[in-house]
């Protein structure tokens, strides 16, 4: 796996530009962020609600009610079976740390980001709170 061959530097840089003081171990954040635990129920809302996460926008969760579903991103179908909350977690804060590339925000950082408008230099994207419920929610999708 390609976050393994990392050298601890560029691991340093990586937590350096996220919201909190966060370790990341491999490709998994394992402590829940500020320590908070999450609910579930709270955490779909935040998932497929415009204002907050909007993460329908682009993936699909088969389990899900919503009307519109995007298919930008993998469908996240049993997603709490392949991944561990940890992996999860760091896909939402970080997930350039994982893919540099990729379309998905980076949720939970501030620094060196490509592109933020003014209203949200300093802020992350989501809080601690939200992205630890939407961990909780994804947990549930094991089938
Ligand atoms: C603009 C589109 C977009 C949005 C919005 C988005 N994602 Fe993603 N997401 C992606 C893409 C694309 C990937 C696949 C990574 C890649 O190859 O770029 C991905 C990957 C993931 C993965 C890993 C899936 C796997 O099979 O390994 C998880 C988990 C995830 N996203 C969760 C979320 C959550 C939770 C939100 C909302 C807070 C969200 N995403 C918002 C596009 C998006």
């Amino acid at each position: 796996m390609l976050s393994l061959l990392l050298l601890p530097a560029c691991e340093q840089a990586r937590e350096d530009r996220l919201a909190g003081s966060i370790q990341i171990v491999g490709d998994s954040i394992p402590q829940p962020l500020d320590g908070k635990s999450g609910d579930p129920v709270r955490g779909q809302q935040v998932f497929v609600s415009r204002e907050d996460g909007h993460c329908v926008l682009c993936h699909q969760v088969g389990s899900l009610d919503a009307e519109f579903q995007g298919n930008v991103g993998p469908a996240l179908t049993g997603i709490g079976a392949r991944l561990t909350a940890g992996q999860i977690r760091y896909r939402i804060v970080d997930a350039q740390g994982i893919w540099p590339d990729t379309v998905m925000p980076s949720y939970y950082r501030t620094g060196d980001l490509r592109q933020v408008g003014n209203e949200y230099s300093g802020k992350p994207a989501l809080g601690a709170q939200q992205i630890e419920d939407i961990v909780a929610f994804l947990e549930t999708q094991t089938n």
